[in-house]
């Protein structure tokens, strides 16, 4: 998925006229690592002020860094893997001196074996993600309950933002843990989001994403998620949203991204699999035929866009069948790209305590099956796009090769040979194509 970057440095708000007891503030440094969705990059955003706020210099290398915050995901168990390797170099680093505290934030913190976590690895302080604004006080900072909400904004001034509109998930997948991590959806109000994004658009933000686990379900005082896109649209220059559930995508909605000019064309539909059983199974609360009709309306609303989604393969339970059903519907919504997942037990899920593990041998042929047959598509469908000129929006600039990363309106990524500063658009025909990446010649104007 794609990620958020901040071109300009943001100078710290001023939070309380009592400045918090602090020896030398200049001297502190703070390191942020990153793990999971956007929704943890959006928290990370919100740390990120805090330290600033309390006087840290934020730095890039643990050995850097007095304070080092892992900002944490729950949702497969190679998350939980990757963040216990990361605590256990931190161990060695803090031994010999060079790092002095270590907080983890995040899914992992608002799970029962963060306790865990916390005897073995000594880590300082753990905090889930209802409670981040402890933080706050961890470095030295006055209480900030009311300051650290959700509804902070943690990426002004930078060319593109990524704004909440709900937090947590309603729904209860088999193999979820994120609604146990996150909570119960809340959906933020109307005036608060629209107000957000106009103090971002006048500050210079280009591109607003929306997010939430289940964006789609935003529902507050009779309106409904087509209503705030389509405000949206019309207060920011370029807007996208992630990630949808196919159970509440509406095709007021669909059509809204081929009709706006401001919306890219680009959805998100996570499917899980293609077989009603599976789907039932999975509690998912719709069938693939259903699916496959939202697919439809959106082709025909933006026969130019993109389609992405994630599948799960080796749910407990899987036939040779489902996993059939799936590449069936792979095939026929032809998806421009996908995340696949190996099935992981997460405790306390339904599915952990489900019968008819699928052998890992099966779930990794069954991972290629579904992975070749995406590519395929998704190759095909980029081949397509070769020669046509596009208005590329640049939004990581150019590496040491020369080439910036982009997109296009229809949502596809492009490699491009310029060196226009991220948030710019640039003009440019498309040369060549590869599965994940379409490649433009020197932009014309
Ligand atoms: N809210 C989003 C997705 C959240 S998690 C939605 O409902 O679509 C992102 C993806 O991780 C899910 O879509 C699912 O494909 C995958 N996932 C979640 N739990 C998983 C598990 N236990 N094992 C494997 N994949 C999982
Ligand atoms: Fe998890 Fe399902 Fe909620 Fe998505 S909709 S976050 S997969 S429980
Ligand atoms: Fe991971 Fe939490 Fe996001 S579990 S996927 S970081 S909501």
């Amino acid at each position: 998925m794609s990620s958020t970057t901040r071109s300009t440095p943001r100078a710290p708000i001023q939070l309380s006229s009592k400045p918090a007891g602090r020896a030398s503030p200049e001297s502190r440094t703070a390191c942020i690592r990153t793990f999971g969705c956007q929704m943890n990059v959006h928290d990370s955003d919100r740390i990120r002020r805090m330290i600033q706020d309390a006087g840290y210099a934020e730095v890039q290398h643990y050995e850097d860094a007095d304070l080092v915050i892992l900002n944490t995901c729950y949702v497969r168990e190679n998350a939980v893997d990757r963040v216990k390797g990361h605590l256990g170099e931190l161990n060695r680093l803090r031994r010999e001196g060079r790092v002095k505290k270590v907080a983890l934030t995040g899914c992992i913190g608002a799970a029962e074996e963060s306790a865990t976590l916390k005897q073995t690895y000594n880590i300082d302080l753990v905090l889930g993600t209802h409670n981040t604004y402890e933080l706050a006080e961890f470095v030295g900072l006055p209480t900030m309950r009311e300051t650290y909400t959700p509804e902070l904004p943690g990426t002004e001034g930078g060319h593109n933002a990524f704004v909440t509109i709900m937090t947590g998930c309603n729904y209860q997948c088999s193999y979820c843990i994120v609604p146990t991590v996150r909570g119960r959806m809340l959906c933020r109000p109307m005036g608060s989001v629209i107000g957000e994004v106009e103090r971002l658009v006048a500050g210079g933000t280009g591109y607003v994403t929306l997010l939430g686990q289940t964006v789609d379900a935003w529902r507050h005082e009779g309106k409904r998620f087509c209503d705030l896109l389509e405000a949206v649209s019309e207060s920011a220059p370029r807007v996208w949203f992630t990630t949808s559930h196919p159970s509440n995508m509406e095709d007021r909605t669909l059509r809204a991204i081929g009709e706006r000019d401001t919306i890219v064309k680009r959805l998100h539909l996570p499917v899980q699999s293609g077989s009603d059983r599976m789907l039932k199974v999975m509690h998912r609360g719709y069938k693939a035929e259903r699916y496959r009709r939202k697919i439809e309306v959106f082709r025909e609303a933006a026969p130019d866009g993109t389609l992405s989604t994630d599948i799960i393969v080796g749910h407990p339970g899987e036939t040779e069948e489902d996993h059939e059903q799936t590449l069936e519907l792979v095939e026929d919504c032809a998806f421009d790209a996908a995340y696949i997942f190996k099935f992981s037990p997460r405790r306390g899920t339904e599915a952990a305590a489900l019968p008819g593990a699928v052998p890992d041998a099966v779930v990794q042929r069954r991972f290629l099956e579904v992975l070749r047959q995406i590519e395929q598509n998704a190759f095909a469908r980029n081949q397509r796009k070769v020669g046509g000129v596009e208005e590329i929006y640049i939004r990581h600039g150019s590496t040491e090769d020369g080439k910036a990363i982009g997109e296009t309106w229809s949502g596809h990524a492009v490699h491009v040979k310029t060196d226009v500063a991220p948030g710019n658009y640039v003009k440019a025909r498309i040369e060549g194509a590869g599965p994940h990446v379409l490649y433009a010649g020197e932009p014309s104007g």
